[in-house]
């Protein structure tokens, strides 16, 4: 299967680089779409289900564009650090790429080392997604995606059908609601947003003097590989601790294994079985800009990671992104959560609807 997909794959880049139309799985050309409310404008593309740029004033009035990024749909098929997308089916690393569920053993494919990362090498962020809807002015402009991911993709059992709004909400918010539908096996589901933001505009260099704030006391801890060991421990006493803001860069140097920060972190609240309830996961400020933004989600985990793997990424105007030139909030269930049982599940059953939601809410201090 993934040797179709891979090919299938290739496929898509070679239409596109030759210029010609590009049509994915479910038959939508692959493009560029607005959502536009005032001087608030964000730019997605189906490949991907991808945000492309968020912009909005900053505290001079001056438009920033806060999210890392590239100018156009060629480059990110080329994209290898899921700038913008929503990864999936199962978002992070699964130990040793397999798991069992129901007494069914499953193989994925093993992107991450022996593991599997993202949903492995052609998830989510790869494929192309329908347009089911947009509305690009108006009170609430909005855009529904769509993609049907079938039985054995990436070694995951049963037909999944997912689905992901983007919406801006008055006045500079930005809402994603996640949804996946298992209809024929049970299934791990566990989508996530992997914007790359930079509250001081993408191309103003490194995000170590921006203010972090998580509202998080514990994380999962994990071994040299990045796979959870199941112990879920407190942020207390460990460069993790967020629990007062403090600027990213204030401890990053102990993280020198990881070139920085990469880790999953238990949202405190998370054990309360209602999926539905929005928790404030974060707080974010730069001062380059004087813009805040607040996160809010449905789901129990988020991954807080500094960029430390992007280095001489070209990106939009030619600017080149470096280690540490934004940081992802990438809410979710817990990384390798289907070998974990005592991690919030993440298995959706047939009939039954996996949803995520994400709320992005942007202040400008004076
Ligand atoms: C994609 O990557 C290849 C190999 O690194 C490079 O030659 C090519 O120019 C890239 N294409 C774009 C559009 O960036
Ligand atoms: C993958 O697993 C094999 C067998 O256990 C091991 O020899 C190898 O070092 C592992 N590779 C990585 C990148 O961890
Ligand atoms: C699952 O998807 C395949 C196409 O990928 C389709 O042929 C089949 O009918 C689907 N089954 C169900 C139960 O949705
Ligand atoms: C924040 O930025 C403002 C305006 O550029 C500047 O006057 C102020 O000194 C900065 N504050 C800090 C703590 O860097």
């Amino acid at each position: 299967m993934s040797k179709f997909s891979f090919l299938f794959f290739c496929l898509i880049i070679t239409v596109v680089s030759f210029g010609g139309i590009v049509n994915g799985h479910g038959g939508s050309k692959v493009g560029i779409y607005e959502l536009k409310r005032g001087d608030f404008t964000v730019k997605l593309t189906n490949f991907g289900a991808r945000i492309m740029s968020v912009v909005l004033p900053d505290r001079n009035g001056k438009p920033a564009d806060v999210v890392l990024g590239y100018d156009s749909i060629k480059e990110y098929l080329n994209d290898t650090s899921s700038f913008g997308a929503i990864v999936g089916r199962v978002a992070n690393r699964i130990g040793g790429a397999q798991f069992t569920l129901n007494g069914i053993h499953y193989k994925l494919d093993a992107n991450d080392g022996n593991n599997t990362l993202h949903g492995g090498r052609l998830g989510f962020n790869k494929v192309t997604w329908n347009v089911k809807k947009h509305v690009k002015y108006g009170p609430t402009p909005f855009i529904v995606l769509s993609y049907d991911s079938f039985d054995g993709e990436e070694g995951f059992p049963g037909n999944l059908s997912v689905t992901v709004t983007y919406a801006l909400l008055h006045p500079y918010k930005l809402g994603v609601i996640m949804k996946a539908k298992a209809l024929n096996k049970a299934t791990p589901v566990n989508l996530a947003a992997h914007s790359y933001w930079n509250l001081g505009g993408h191309n103003s260099g490194d995000i170590l003097s921006d203010e972090v704030q998580f509202f998080a006391s514990r994380y999962t801890v994990v071994d040299s590989h990045l796979i959870p060991t199941g112990k879920i421990a407190p942020v207390k006493g460990t460069p993790f601790d967020f629990l007062k803001h403090h600027k990213v860069g204030s401890r990053i140097t102990e993280l020198s294994a990881t070139l920085g920060y990469d880790l999953n972190y238990a949202l405190d609240g998370y054990e309360k079985k209602d999926n539905k309830v929005m928790k404030l996961a974060a707080m974010v400020y730069s001062n380059k800009t004087g813009i805040g933004m607040k996160i809010s989600t449905s789901a129990p985990g988020m991954q807080f990671y500094t960029a430390n793997h992007v280095k001489n990424v070209k990106g939009k105007g030619g600017y080149v992104y470096q280690p540490h030139s934004a940081y992802c909030f990438e809410t979710q269930g817990f990384p390798d959560a289907v070998n974990h049982p005592n991690f919030p599940s993440t298995i959706v059953n047939p009939g039954q609807v996996y949803t995520h939601f994400l709320l992005h809410e942007f202040v400008t201090k004076i």
